[in-house]
Order: C-alpha cells, then structure tokens, then sequence
C-alpha cells in the first residue's frame, strides 16, 4: 500500500482522473473539425499545436483542483520540474504529427506519479473512442473492461511496434539495424506515431511488444503502469533491468518474449556514443 493512498482512496482517484481525461478528449474531438494552427519546436519535424496547449491547460487546471498538493510536469509548460514527489506527468497531444495531418492515432497520456513511480495511468485516444486506465494494485482497463498483455510466445508470432525520435540523426543507425533485425524475425513491425498509444496496445494485447530511444516521461509514465498493470514487462533494450521514467530507452513485452526481444534488439545496438 502506497502511504497516503490505500487502495480505496486510488481506486476513487482513478476514477475522477479518468473522467477529467475524458473530458479534455472533446478538446481534441472539437479541434479535430478544425484547421490546424501549427507552430515548431526546437526542430522543423517537432510540433505544437493550439490544441496541444488548450488540453494541458484543461489538465493542468483540473488535475490541479483533484489533488493540489501534486507538481504538474506537461511537456507544454513546466520544463525544469522534475519527477521528485507527487507529481502529474502529462502529454496533452501524444502524437502531434499524426494530429497536424488528420491522422487519428492520437492520444492524451496521464499519470500521477510519487517520486517517479506512477500510481496512476490513463491514456485517452479521443479519435478512436478508447481510454485506457490503470492503478497501482488496481489492474488495467480499456473503457472500463479488464485488458491483459497477449500470450504470444514466439517472435515469429508477435507484432511489435516502434517509433522514432525526433532528433532521429543521433540514433538513425541504431534503429535501422534493429528493424533489418526485427522485420524478419517477426510477424511486422509497426510505426502508430504515438508513444501512448503503442503502449496501451501493448497492455491491451493487440502489439506484443514496442521498443524506443530517447521518450520523455510524459510519453511513458501512463502506459508502463497500464503495461505492468496488464501482466506485462516494462525494462530497458540492452540490459535485463527496470525502465525508470527519464531512462533513455525502453523496452516492453509480455512476459514470454521478454528476453528474446531484447536479445534480438541488442545485436543492434550501437558503439555507446550513438546509444
Ligand atoms: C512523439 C510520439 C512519437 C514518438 C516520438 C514522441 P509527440 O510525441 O510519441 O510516436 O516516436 O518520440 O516524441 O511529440 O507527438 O507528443
Ligand atoms: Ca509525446
Ligand atoms: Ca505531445
């Protein structure tokens, strides 16, 4: 039991968070019907749009009113805090790209984390009519229904699913040699655009694994609790040990091809100065 939050206390938490989430996915869904106001990041590839800010505003005021003694740490607005603490860690648009351009595979990652280790997860895909939820000891949930991991347990079975970071040239060769790996050595290899929503599918069965370089936490913190929650595992690519929020990759599974992923994964692995 986590101290200040028994099981009935999280149980209730999860609830409202959920539905706050649900709530800013009518943002989404309303912007959705709209021309896009798009503005660059710190690169031309790397985009904000008003409706980024306009749901972590949502969030950041009503998350804030649920538990007013937590930090809020949203990718749009509170560079420089950290993870120490209770904590909301928030990605208001998890695949911006995808939303610039019209595709739905867009998703609002939320978790409330206590000194890093999440204790509540929800992932929101507005445009597909999905929320996923989760809580420390509580198990994981899509709309509501118990999810699991899938029990596939060979490589040859499985779908697994990556993404690319933004500065895509630090680890360009790396990731080209992991999928020449990955493509035959498995049933396919999928690219969704959204980190949050690889995750969930992973926790929900549907991928069987999904590998990364260099996530933020507000990409990660709701979806490796889903995972854990859902009977999966939550580590890192070249080593057998746990992923921490802030790790620079991230490897997740179902129990079963754990190992075999990463030891596939690994003979890619670059020189460290690329890793
Ligand atoms: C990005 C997405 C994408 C992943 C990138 C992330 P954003 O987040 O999750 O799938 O490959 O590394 O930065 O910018 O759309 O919130
Ligand atoms: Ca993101
Ligand atoms: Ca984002």
């Amino acid at each position: 039991m986590t101290p200040g939050f028994p099981p009935e206390h999280l149980s209730h938490l999860l609830e409202r968070t959920a539905l706050v989430v649900s709530q800013s996915g009518e943002i989404i869904r309303e912007h959705d019907l709209l021309p896009r106001r798009i503005r660059h990041k710190a690169s031309p590839k790397d985009l904000v749009t008003e409706t980024d800010i306009a749901v972590e505003l949502f969030l950041r005021e009503h998350l804030g009113a649920l538990v007013p003694e937590a930090g809020f740490l949203g990718e749009e607005g509170s560079s420089g805090l950290g993870l120490d603490g209770l904590a909301w860690v928030v990605d208001p648009v998890d695949g911006t790209t995808n939303f610039a351009h019209g595709v739905p595979f867009v998703a609002t990652s939320v978790a409330l984390c206590l000194d890093g280790a999440p204790l509540i997860g929800v992932v929101n895909l507005p445009l597909l009519g999905e929320l996923y939820s989760a809580g420390l000891g509580l198990g994981s949930f899509c709309n509501a229904q118990p999810i699991h991991v899938s029990d596939t347990a060979t490589l040859l079975e499985a779908l697994v699913a990556t993404g690319f970071p933004y500065r895509i040239e630090e680890h360009q060769g790396t990731i080209l040699r992991q999928l020449a790996l990955a493509m035959p050595a498995t049933q396919g290899v999928r690219r969704a655009g959204a980190a949050a929503l690889d995750l969930a599918f992973v926790a929900c069965g549907r991928y069987d694994g999904f590998f990364e370089f260099a996530l933020n936490p507000w990409d990660t913190a709701a979806g490796v609790l889903l995972i854990q929650e859902a009977g999966g595992r939550v580590g890192r690519i070249a080593a057998d040990v746990p992923y921490r929020l802030g790790d620079p990759d991230i490897l997740v599974s179902n129990a079963q091809l754990e190992s075999a992923l990463r030891a596939l994964l690994t003979q890619a692995c670059a020189p460290a100065a690329e890793a």
